[in-house]
Parts: C-alpha cells; structure tokens; sequence
C-alpha cells in the first residue's frame, strides 16, 4: 500500500524522517498548545544512518518515512543522541526490525538504554566514518540529560542538536524561516525556559565552545519542531539571551484565590507596575498552568506570587508552580510575595521563603491580609507594585 508518510531531503545526503505529534497537549507537565514533533534523520552514504528515533506510538509513522527512501534493513548504524524516551520509544522496535550493525550512544546513553530497554549498545567516540563523511559526537551533558549528546555530520555540514535549539511545535513546514518568527520566538524560549533554564551555565559554555570547535555548520536539526538552514547568529544569540538571564523591564504577577481577596491584592501590585510605565502580565491559576508562568517569568525581571493561606498551607497550585519554578533556576529577579489569610496565615511567608530559596532579591516584606484587603492594604500593595518596578527600571 502506498505510504502516505514521506520523507524529506534536508541536504545531499541527509532526509527527514521523523514524525508530527498534533494531538499532544501534555509533555510530562508542559502545555504544548501547538503539538510538537519527533525529528529522526537518516543520513544515506556507504554506512546508512538513522539518527534517533521517535516517540514509541509514532514508530510505523517513522519507518513508512524510511520506506519511501531506502529498505530500512539496509540501515547500518543507529544513533541515540538522547535517550529520553520522546527520541527512544521506538528504538527497541527499531532495531528489532532493522537490525543494525551497530547501536551507538554516549556512555550515560549506553547506561540510561540499558535500564530503560534492557539493551546493549556501543558507545559513541568519534570521529565515525559513513563512507564519505564522518560523523563526530560531542556530549552535552544535562542538555538535556545526562546522557545527551550531539552529533556532526561534516559532509553536509548538519548539526543534529537533539533537544537543544528545539521548540514544541507540530507543522507541515521543515524549516523554520517558513514558520511566523513571534510564533517560532515564542515556542522556542519557552521550550528553553522549561526544558534548558536550569541548566543555563552549560548552554553558555557550549555557545562558547562552537567556535572552538570549528563546526562548518549549514543545518541544525533539533530534535523537535523545525530546522535551521540560515541565521545561526540569531539562534545562537537567542539562546546566548536566554541563558545570560538578563534582567527584562517587564513584570508578571501570579495568583491563586479562594474569595478573591489575594486576587484584589494581585491586581492592585499590577496596577502599581503599571503605572510607573512597565508592562505586566497577571496570571490566575484557576486557569493556566505552571509551563506558562514559567515561561512569563523568565522574560520578567519582576515577578509577584500571591496565595491563599488553606490548611496551614499556601494554597496547593501555587506550592506546585513554585516547586516547579525552583528547579528551572531563573535568575536576577525582583521578588514579591503577597496573599490572604483568614487565621493562621502561613501562606506569603512560605511563598516568602520559596522565593527566598530562589535567591530572588526581597525588597519589599511580604503584604497579606485578613479575610479581605483594606483600602489601606491595597494601596500598600499599589505602592509596592511602583517601588518595584521603579526598582526593576534602576537595574536595566
Ligand atoms: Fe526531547 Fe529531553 O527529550
């Protein structure tokens, strides 16, 4: 039967075979409101090459895309640049149906496909000769594994950057110049802000070892959503920007309510910002979720948390966008904490020291009110809001 799934030439020797996930919404706790996909690469010279898989459910996808080019019994190498199981799902099927010469990994990827699957593979050292280009491994570890590496195909100059450089974003289209730049911006600083953030220190030194290595890039193919074919700068300062985390004139105040009370208090502070002349964007956790503030708060240098105190707790969504916030490290950020409480009131001083934890500069106490805010406490919530951002404006 005639396949329906083609591959796509992406240079002389290099096609896209991977898969396109429209239907996804969920990545392990990140929106992804416009699908993503799952790149793999098959390069054609005198040793075939697949570089990585694809998500287990998509596998047929994958291999009618290899069909239509070559017999994928005809492959000779596999390449798991990541093992994370969005690019090895299908490995395990794979290679039962190709049986490859070899499998190839870093030695964290060798480990991490041997408890995950229960296989054997051979560990990536390079330079690996195809016949008429080598490929060379560099490991990038905790980019987004431990595992993770990236492999260089130097007859065509193809960067295979597996998570790096990728954003979540299912289309028809391979290149990115053919997407809406604000659409392809905003996917891909968020897919860093919740992906690379924490691991920001290591983004840096691989920018600066680029040059080092001497890389003659013509493509890079990340693992997910589309591939670059021009402007390297701009990828790279992008992602130079991203992980310099410099402080942005913009604000974002989230919130969780109950009666509305924290909420007046939210809207009070934004207010505040307002006025002094900084953009702001209020955020209610009764209907976002924590992919989005993670990504608000990365492009603000001021950022407020207000909660509800419930059962001597800060309410329950905002200890998960927190939690959640703290592990992806952002950096040089004005803080504020501000909630309600009807008694015990232990909600803004958790948020307090969570934001503490973060290392986010205080200024400001945390304001919280009983049952609802005063005029007097919202106004001080008003004026904080101005200092701040005031603040915020110094330090750019
Ligand atoms: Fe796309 Fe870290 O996997």
């Amino acid at each position: 039967m005639k396949s329906f799934y083609n591959a796509e030439r992406i240079s002389d020797n290099v096609w896209w075979v991977g898969a396109v996930d429209w239907s996804v919404r969920n990545f392990h706790g990140y929106l992804t409101g416009r699908g993503t996909t799952y790149n793999a690469f098959l390069i054609i010279d005198e040793k075939i090459t697949l570089i990585d898989t694809v998500k287990k459910p998509f596998f047929d996808e994958m291999m009618e895309r290899i069909s239509t080019v070559i017999d994928p019994e005809k492959i000779d190498y596999i390449i798991s640049n990541h093992a994370e199981p969005d690019h090895s799902g299908a490995l395990t099927d794979a290679i039962a149906a190709i049986k490859p010469e070899k499998v190839f990994a870093s030695a964290m990827g060798a480990k991490t496909l041997k408890a995950y699957y229960g296989i054997d593979v051979d560990v990536a050292s390079g330079p690996l000769s195809l016949g008429t280009g080598d490929l060379t491994f560099v490991e990038t570890k905790m980019l987004h594994w431990p595992d993770s590496m990236v492999s260089f195909y130097d007859r065509d100059g193809v960067l295979f950057s597996q998570d790096a450089f990728g954003q979540h974003l299912a289309g028809s289209k391979l290149w990115a110049d053919e997407y809406d730049p604000s659409i392809l911006e905003y996917e891909m600083s968020k897919y860093y802000a919740n992906i690379i953030n924490a691991q920001s220190s290591k983004i840096l030194a691989l920018l600066d070892s680029l040059p080092v290595l001497n890389l003659p890039i013509r493509i890079i193919a990340p693992d997910h959503g589309p591939l670059f074919r021009k402007d390297f700068d701009q990828v790279f300062a992008a992602y130079r920007r991203y992980a310099e985390q410099k402080p942005q004139k913009r604000a974002v105040v989230v919130f969780s309510t109950m009666w509305h009370a924290t909420e007046k208090l939210a809207r009070a502070f934004a207010d505040g910002v307002r006025s002094a002349q900084v953009e702001v964007e209020i955020i209610d956790l009764a209907v976002s979720e924590r992919s989005e503030v993670m990504t608000a708060v990365a492009r603000s240098g001021l950022v407020a948390f207000g909660a509800p105190t419930m059962n001597n707790q800060m309410f329950p969504a905002m200890a998960d966008v927190l939690t959640y916030i703290k592990g992806l490290k952002p950096l040089n950020k004005i803080g504020f904490a501000f909630g309600s409480c009807g008694w015990s009131g232990e909600g803004a001083k958790q948020i307090t020291a969570e934001l503490e934890a973060m290392k986010f500069d205080l200024p400001i106490a945390f304001i919280q009110s009983k049952y609802m805010p005063t005029g007097e406490e919202l106004q001080k919530a008003f004026d904080a809001g101005v200092e701040l951002a005031e603040k915020l404006k110094n330090n750019i």
